[in-house]
């Protein structure tokens, strides 16, 4: 499973480049709209730092906007990826940009059904979103688990990234039911870096170090 962040803040972005270990950034509008930033520009930003997969989401609603819209933000740079929200519009504008050869990344997923026709539809990513179906009381990671086996049972090829990552434990289910991608916010990379046995025995290896006769 590679690692994607979830953010549009391109400090944290810089940060988890430095790991080593980033291979795409995924934004939505909440996101932006949380950095008071011109979009485009901030896309430029992140584009210009990151090689891989870089998710720009659409707002229109209707399929022939999308694609209007998806076309622009591909323009910003070969690395976009326009994610499009799950809806009837949204294939149908899916069909079209992945005929153009741009990449779309459907966004809002919550049913394997909903995965396999964007997969069907020409999706590059499918996002199911983890935390939020825990947060009203069913089981993000049970869809993760069910796309994986529809995808590999009838040989599709669209990656599944799970999204709406919360906690580290989504970050090692999401990697053992089969996601491709976990896309988790910057505090994440935080935690999942962290144990406190490896604090404490840094600290052991240091003070004996210091303490040798
Ligand atoms: C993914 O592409 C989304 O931007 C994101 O993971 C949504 O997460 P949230 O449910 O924590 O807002």
């Amino acid at each position: 499973m590679k690692f994607f962040i979830d953010t549009a803040n391109i400090d944290h972005i810089r940060e988890a480049k430095s790991l080593g270990l980033l291979s795409g950034v995924t934004t939505n509008p909440s996101l932006v709209a949380k950095e008071g930033v011109s979009f485009h520009e901030r896309l430029k930003e992140i584009t210009g730092e990151i090689d891989g997969s870089v998710s720009a989401e659409v707002v229109s609603e209707d399929a022939e906007s999308m694609v209007e819209e998806g076309k622009e933000l591909a323009a910003i740079a070969p690395n976009i990826t326009v994610k499009v929200p799950m809806t009837l519009e949204g294939l149908k504008a899916v069909k079209t940009l992945s005929e153009l050869n741009i990449q779309t990344n459907v966004t809002l997923i919550f049913s394997a059904n909903q995965a396999l026709m964007a997969a069907r539809a020409g999706a590059s990513y499918v996002s199911p979103f983890l935390g939020r179906l825990d947060d009203i009381g069913q089981n993000g990671m049970e869809l993760v688990a069910q796309i994986s086996e529809i995808f590999d049972r009838h040989a599709i090829d669209t990656e599944i990234i799970a999204a709406s990552v919360r906690h580290p434990i989504h970050v090692t289910e999401a990697a053992i039911h089969g996601a491709h991608i976990a896309t988790v916010p910057y505090k994440i990379f935080e935690q999942i870096v962290q144990h406190p046995l490896t604090e404490q025995g840094i600290e052991k290896f240091l003070n004996d170090w210091n303490n040798q006769k």
